[in-house]
């Protein structure tokens, strides 16, 4: 069983992308949408709440730990591996490496949340391979609100995307990476804002990672195929955006606190 985790649904650009490759695993998926959104959050803030959730995660038994969360990762990854160092954790770090291999303007643009834009990941990785181009980092406010709402497509969530692409494509970028894995599910709306502009999505390449974890530790990809959505807000509003945005069916529960122990 591999466990995914995120904020909200965003995580489940991963999901989908663990279901591609291994159809047959058992996905537990915890959305803590008591806290949605993280992004605008303090760093204390986020990592309090972000090692909750990993102590719920851990105490389930889901190998690897997937957090599916640009933001979360940026904040707490470092300290989730401290407090388990025994569990192998998979994070999101900003795709800076493809996007420096892909662009030829010498201009990446990154979308993502306020707090992972500041975070120090992206810091660290914009310096290991693009350290000789420009990274513009563009604080997406209110996308994660539009796909939490179920709304991937209106002229509203369309107008907003669009404002945010904007500054990018008057910088020069060509390539934009998508920081925020609630942002995949807006990608007609980006592709749409940024024409003939590269997109990189980095959840397939989280999922392979998943999936090499989960066999480097014994664990098997050929189970049941189940998928069980827990959250920490309504369980009827997870419901519903399960069907909303196509993800795969599965048991919807409240993550409850006795679950802990
Ligand atoms: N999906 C989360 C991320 O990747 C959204 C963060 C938020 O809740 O603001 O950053």
């Amino acid at each position: 069983m591999i466990a995914i985790y995120d904020s909200g649904i965003g995580g489940a650009s991963v999901l989908l992308a663990v279901r591609a490759i291994a159809p047959d695993v058992d996905i537990l998926y915890l959305a803590d949408q008591a806290h949605v959104p993280y992004g605008d959050r303090s760093p204390d803030d986020i990592r309090a709440i972000a090692l909750d959730c990993a102590d719920w995660l851990v105490a389930q038994g889901a190998i690897p730990v997937v957090v599916a969360c640009n933001t979360a990762s940026a904040v707490a990854l470092s300290a989730m591996r401290a407090r388990y160092p025994d569990i192998p954790f998979v994070g999101m770090v900003p795709a800076v490496k493809p996007a420096a291999q892909q662009s030829v303007s010498g201009v990446i643009g990154v979308m993502a949340t306020a707090a992972t834009l500041q975070g120090q990941l992206l810091a660290d990785v914009t310096h290991a391979h693009a350290p000789h181009l420009t990274v513009v980092g563009q604080p997406c406010h209110g996308l994660v609100e539009f796909v939490e709402a179920g709304d991937v497509d209106s002229p509203s969530v369309r107008q907003a995307v669009a404002s945010h692409v904007a500054p990018l494509v008057a910088a020069g970028a060509d390539v934009l990476v998508l920081g925020c894995t609630h942002y995949p599910f807006l990608r007609a709306a980006i592709a749409d804002a940024a024409p003939g502009i590269t997109i990189i999505d980095p959840a397939p390449a989280v999922a392979q990672q998943a999936i090499r974890l989960s066999l480097a530790h014994g664990a098997s990809i050929h189970e049941r195929g189940q998928t069980a959505y827990y959250t920490t807000g309504s369980v009827s509003h997870l419901q519903w955006q399960i069907a909303a945005l196509g993800l795969p069916p599965g048991t919807v529960c409240a993550r409850t606190k006795e679950q802990q122990t």
